[in-house]
């Protein structure tokens, strides 16, 4: 395919894209919205052109073959491409551009939260790492602290299994068990919205089912944006799902749509198996 990576919008016109505005799906707000989102690593332009809304309250899938800009978008949504890559564009969380130089990453970065491929735990107690950023922000009362345990863990539905062992070590549990610790670390600081980068590619089926399980009980009270390279794990857990393919999206829809009826012909082939 010939996309010019030097002019990115020049050859827009004939490329078939199919981006819908959720809000006009679903009767949930948009949270987050990227405008005009471009990424550069050096001279190379990753991310050609991001504009997509995410509604609040929903589980947003990003999928597309490897090397498609999945990570990089999703890593830009709360500035962990700082440092890295270049962004330009917007980033709109609740109207305001998280995009701008001044505004306080720190506290931006409690609001939208992130959890990795793999699973990384601190070298800690189980305890230690639910409340290590609480602690960081000045907060000591022993009750708060065991509360925010508490609900964090039961929340990320892990809590029965380690509610006997909070002081043992967080790097003693599986792989799937560490995965939803960083998920209860993850929300002890009381996000926003969570963006999660193929966070079930390191486990086995069993651990992966219970942390898809995780994830549709917490959009009751989270907005979830979601990497996967697993597309069975989209259509199962999304309501939305955007297919990246070099560098940009060019699809944004309904999950169910995406799956049975894209609109893209790459789209198509894609979650017909026949590239990625
Ligand atoms: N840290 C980095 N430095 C330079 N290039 C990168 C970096 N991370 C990713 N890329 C490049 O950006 C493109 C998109 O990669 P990535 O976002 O990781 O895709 P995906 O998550 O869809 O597999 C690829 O060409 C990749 O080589
Ligand atoms: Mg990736």
């Amino acid at each position: 395919m010939l996309i010019n990576p030097s002019s990115p919008h020049s050859d827009d016109g004939w490329l078939e894209r199919h981006i819908v505005d959720p809000s006009l799906k679903s009767q949930q707000p948009i949270v987050l919205e990227t405008k005009q989102l471009r990424v550069f690593y050096g001279d190379n332009e990753a991310i050609h052109e991001g504009d997509l809304k995410f509604p609040e309250h929903q589980i947003s899938a990003l999928i597309g073959p490897s090397g498609s800009g999945k990570s990089t978008y999703l890593r830009s949504l709360n500035r962990m491409n700082d440092g890295v890559a270049r962004v330009t564009g917007e980033i709109l969380y609740r109207g305001v551009d998280v995009n701008r130089p001044e505004i306080d990453v720190y506290e931006m970065r409690r609001r939208i939260g992130m959890v990795f491929q793999r699973p990384n735990p601190f070298s800690k107690s189980i305890y230690d790492n639910i409340t290590f950023a609480l602690k960081r922000r000045g907060i000591t009362d022993k009750k708060v602290l065991d509360e925010t345990v508490e609900t964090s863990l039961r929340q990320a539905a892990i809590w029965d299994e380690v509610k006997d062992k909070l002081n043992k070590s967080a790097l003693a549990l599986s792989g799937g068990q560490q995965q939803r610790l960083c998920i209860a670390r993850a929300i002890a600081v009381k996000p926003d919205i969570l963006l999660l980068d193929e966070p079930a590619s390191a486990l086995d089926p069993v651990s992966t089912g219970k942390l898809e399980e995780t994830l549709l009980k917490l959009k009751k009270d989270y907005t979830i944006i979601i990497v996967t390279h697993n597309m069975q794990q989209a259509a199962r857990i999304s309501d939305f799902t955007a297919f990246f393919n070099m560098g940009r999206a060019l699809e944004f829809d309904e999950t169910s749509q995406i799956f049975t009826s894209p609109k893209v012909q790459l789209t198509n082939n894609y979650v017909a198996g026949d590239f990625g």
